[in-house]
């Protein structure tokens, strides 16, 4: 029996099709084009206004903020980058919704039949994060849980398709999702060839992108996903299932999620603990800690803390933390991830802090000479050239 792929469901009309290539240009140009004018600007303008006046550089990027925060391209890139960020959600919110019975009832149909064997638990006493319940992260209209209809898989779809309106003008994202995972899980296959990890965890899997590559690189592995969005897990689960990747899903709540004692030789996220309060990273370092056997790797890719970053830079990142619903974004940015982790019990030798190269972007020759350690990869955070990765052995 053939199922349909959930991801190729909806199928734009024309002016969906081309509302959504404006938004993706829209985003390069504000992204690319329009930034590198705004740093000019900084650079020949604002620095060395600032430099006369006080005698030496602005120290960070929130005094640089306040410098930019009046100068008129700031406030056109902003108000663009606002507007792109809003219009991704929109420009795939009217096929989805024409579409969602069609949606709810192909992933009602891998459901029940599990063609590959993985499968999704669903928990609907699942404690849901109160910036989550409160605000529309990223500006996605109903966020990463809400339900409209019984087997909701909007949101999962609006995170799936908006995504890909998202990074469709980015070259690092041109072809296909899951481009983390599958930097860090072809780093560690080939920087430790004899280490075969048999059970990972990927938490805050939202619909499961990046959690798929540990599944297609680790293949004996038994890989899990946790959220606490049922809508996105339903239909990441569907979509694993049609592409024969099994996958387990799971509704759970990272900071409790019931898994035992030294279960996981890996655990992992993606884009997950810069929205989570730090008071809860520190739970959840702990909880990784917990269930990490001996010998385990926990490693997180995550934005650069602040202090691997320059003061311009820190500026521009953290224009989300400002305008984009990320509450916890700059305490995570500011967070002192050596005191962080050997507070749960990593030891200081045992502790990774590792720039990965993108594995789609970086040829292949670099990327392994990379892993291998034969040399060290100099390209920056920015347009996704190298992913930033925290955590270590137990
Ligand atoms: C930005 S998304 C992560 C993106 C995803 N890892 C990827 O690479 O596509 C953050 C996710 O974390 C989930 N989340 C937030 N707090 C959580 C918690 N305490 N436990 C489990 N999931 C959580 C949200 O529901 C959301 O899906």
């Amino acid at each position: 029996m053939s199922f349909q792929n959930i991801a190729e469901i909806i199928k734009p009309n024309q002016d969906e099709m081309h509302r959504q290539r404006f938004v993706s240009i829209l985003r390069k140009k504000v992204l690319m084009d329009f930034a590198s004018d705004m740093k000019t600007v900084y650079e020949n303008k604002v620095e060395p206004k600032f430099e006369k006046e006080y005698g030496r550089k602005p120290s960070d990027g929130k005094e640089i903020r306040k410098l930019m925060l009046d100068e008129p391209i700031f406030k056109a890139w902003s108000s663009l980058r606002y507007n792109a960020q809003m219009m991704t959600w929109w420009s795939v919110q009217s096929s989805i919704e024409r579409n969602l019975n069609k949606l709810v009832e192909a992933a009602t149909q891998v459901l029940n039949n599990k063609p590959t064997g993985g499968s999704l638990e669903l928990n609907a006493k699942t404690q849901i994060p109160k910036e989550i319940t409160e605000l529309d992260i990223h500006l996605m209209p109903g966020c990463f849980h809400n339900e409209y209809l019984p087997n909701d898989v909007a949101q999962g779809a609006l995170y799936h398709y908006g995504t890909t309106v998202f990074s469709g003008g980015l070259p690092h994202r041109k072809d296909s999702k899951g481009g983390v995972a599958r930097s860090i899980a072809n780093y560690l296959d080939i920087k430790y060839p004899k280490w075969k990890p048999k059970r990972i965890l990927d938490l805050g899997c939202t619909a499961g992108a990046n959690t798929k590559p540990y599944a297609e690189v680790f293949k004996n592995a038994d890989v899990h996903g946790i959220d606490v969005g049922a809508p996105l897990l339903r239909f990441g689960h569907a979509h694993a299932e049609t592409e024969n990747i099994k996958i387990h899903y799971h509704q759970r709540n990272a900071l409790n999620s019931g898994f035992p004692d030294e279960h996981f030789d890996l655990i992992t996220s993606s884009f997950f603990f810069h929205e989570v309060s730090v008071k809860d990273t520190e739970k959840i370092i702990l909880e990784c800690y917990r269930m990490l056997k001996p010998n385990g790797l926990m490693l997180h890719m995550e934005l650069p803390p602040s202090d691997f970053t320059d003061a311009y830079y820190n500026f521009y990142l953290d224009w989300d933390a400002y305008y984009n619903n990320e509450p916890h974004y700059l305490k995570f940015r500011e967070l002192d991830f050596n005191k962080l982790l050997t507070k749960s019990g990593f030891k200081k030798d045992k502790i990774e802090m590792i720039r990965i190269p993108n594995y789609d972007t970086t040829p292949e020759s670099e990327f392994c000479s990379v892993a291998r350690g034969e040399e060290s990869f100099r390209r920056d955070h920015g347009n996704g050239a190298v992913w930033f990765t925290f955590g270590g052995w137990k």
